[in-house]
């Protein structure tokens, strides 16, 4: 049985001021749904203070990125062991830091492995342009990343890792992938990938989520799905109904 997860990613918004207010709101909204895992990514310069309002609470802290070494001259870089005690959660490899920040499968993958050292818990961001999907090449390539950012992690550590799928083509666009196709792409490329790398038992237990402009009134069709267990969400993540809506939605389903 694997827990569905909801994850709001803030990307660059919210002072810090408006992301602890926003949870403070947020808290006893969410609260009521103790079966599905919540989880906040505010900016870096809001986690420490977003943490503190949510300590003991069931809403889980996540941060948006972490650097692939442990220490050392990185002008700008926040290291996996900056973010111990504050953050159960990191997310990695998303789209926006592929393309932005130039992050490789290889970056990805070293900050995966750093990530599970200092025991925080990667969500790991997959997901194809709209060139590669409009070529019919999304399975093979997605499925690629997946062995990438997976390179070197045991079974055992699979356990603490999350898998986001999210097209690039859909993601802040309104464009969503269809319920049937993102359920498609997860069992098939991604725990199909899985499957062949550490097996049946740790693919079945492997929790994926997908994003790409979910919102409250498509949540429900992407959470029936058999294959999608939670969402990674941005813009509808930075909105108080919104997001109590798409738990209550995921709570529902699930
Ligand atoms: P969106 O973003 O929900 O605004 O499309 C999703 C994401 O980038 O994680």
């Amino acid at each position: 049985m694997r827990q569905t997860i909801i994850a709001g990613n803030w990307k660059m918004y919210k002072t810090v001021a408006e992301s602890v207010d926003f949870v403070r709101q947020l808290l006893p909204r969410l609260e009521p749904f103790s079966n599905v895992e919540r989880v906040v990514c505010p900016t870096f310069v809001a986690l420490a203070p977003v943490a503190d309002v949510l300590r003991g609470s069931a809403v889980k802290v996540g941060a948006q990125n972490v650097a692939f070494n442990k220490e050392g001259a990185y002008t700008s870089q926040i290291a996996p062991g900056m973010l111990q005690g504050l953050v159960e959660y990191v997310i990695i490899g998303h789209s926006e830091a592929r393309k932005y920040l130039g992050e490789t499968d290889e970056d990805i993958n070293k900050k995966a492995k750093i990530a599970l050292e200092y025991g925080l818990k990667p969500i790991i961001a997959v997901g194809e342009s709209l060139e590669t999907y409009e070529a019919g090449q999304t399975a093979a390539f997605v499925g690629g990343q997946v062995r990438a950012a997976l390179s070197g992690i045991s079974a055992e550590q699979m356990a603490s890792i999350v898998i986001a799928y999210e097209p690039i083509w859909a993601i802040g666009t309104g464009k969503n992938a269809s319920a049937d196709l993102a359920n498609q792409i997860i069992s098939g490329a991604v725990r199909g990938t899985v499957r062949d790398l550490y097996g049946d038992a740790v693919a079945g237990a492997l929790r994926i989520q997908y994003g790409g402009s979910v919102k409250p009134d498509n949540m429900a069709d992407y959470m029936s799905q058999p294959d999608i267990d939670g969402a990674l969400v941005g813009g509808a993540s930075l909105k108080l109904d919104d997001f109590t809506k798409l738990v209550e939605a995921a709570a529902q389903v699930k």
